[in-house]
């Protein structure tokens, strides 16, 4: 069966002492209230890793994830971390392909299947994004797109290392804008993703991929979109920020 997960990206938020206090209120409550065997992981900033990591100890359900990572396996890339030193930082995950990195940072396919191959390489999770900007959705573009993402940065991984990618769909008119997509919306773009995958790896490999839904999900609409069969967790932005409106979204699961 494959993982439920939900996984938090604070984006570039609070401070050292705010995402500490945040990290040990949602450790606690998800010890003592999350029942159901999903892992929940915090995607912060670079800074805040090792002190985050340190804070949720050796938890067997919570895990610590980076942002991005650099393609290079080290050298002269001022301001980058590698996948090399995620691991030995031990941070399990990172999220790679986010919009705004595409948008704000010119991240291409061919630069995220590098990413998606360093991180693989040193044994990390990439939680790899995908999803279609408003205009393309408007103009009924959003499979073929997302479909393209998937091929460009995924589909030259075999059938074992395929199966260590976790998929966020997370369609740009959604995030940041309170704009959820309607369960419909998600069901049908997850199923889309699950069959794709399934033509180029087989049914049996895309139905053990995890694929998460990202975009405006908070406390409220967690759970009508996670009931959805292909929908797998969640990647959470603003309600993150706030420890129980985040649990609350991880219970719902
Ligand atoms: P919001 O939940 O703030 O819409 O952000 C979603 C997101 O980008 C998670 O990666």
């Amino acid at each position: 069966m494959r993982k439920k997960i939900v996984a938090g990206n604070w984006k570039m938020n609070k401070t050292l002492e705010e995402a500490s206090i945040l990290a040990s209120e949602v450790k606690g409550m998800i010890e003592d209230e999350l029942m159901s065997g999903a892992i929940v992981v915090l995607c912060t900033p670079s800074l805040f890793l090792l002190p985050v990591r340190n804070i949720l100890g050796d938890s067997k359900r919570i895990f610590v994830g980076a942002q991005n990572c650099s393609e290079h396996e080290s050298g002269a890339f001022t301001g980058e971390i590698s996948a090399a030193m995620l691991k030995s930082a031990k941070v399990p995950y990172v999220i790679l392909g986010h919009s705004e990195r595409r948008q704000y940072f010119g991240e291409d396919g061919a630069l995220l299947a590098r990413k998606v191959d360093a991180a693989l390489k040193h044994n990390l999770t990439p939680i790899f994004c995908c999803g279609e900007p408003l205009e393309v959705r408007e103009r009924n573009g959003h499979e073929s797109l997302v479909k393209k993402q998937l091929e460009e940065s995924l589909f030259h991984l075999d059938d074992t290392h395929i199966l260590s990618v976790v998929i966020a769909y997370e369609p740009v008119w959604a995030i940041g804008t309170g704009k959820t997509a309607s369960a419909q919306q998600a069901e049908d773009m997850h199923a889309v993703i699950r069959r794709h995958i399934a033509s180029k790896y087989g049914q049996d490999t895309a139905e053990s991929i995890s694929i998460l839904y990202g975009g405006s999900v908070n406390a409220a609409n967690a759970k009508e979109l996670f009931a959805s069969k292909d929908v797998d967790g969640g990647l959470v932005g603003g309600a993150s920020l706030k420890s129980r409106e985040f649990t609350e979204i991880a219970k719902a699961i």
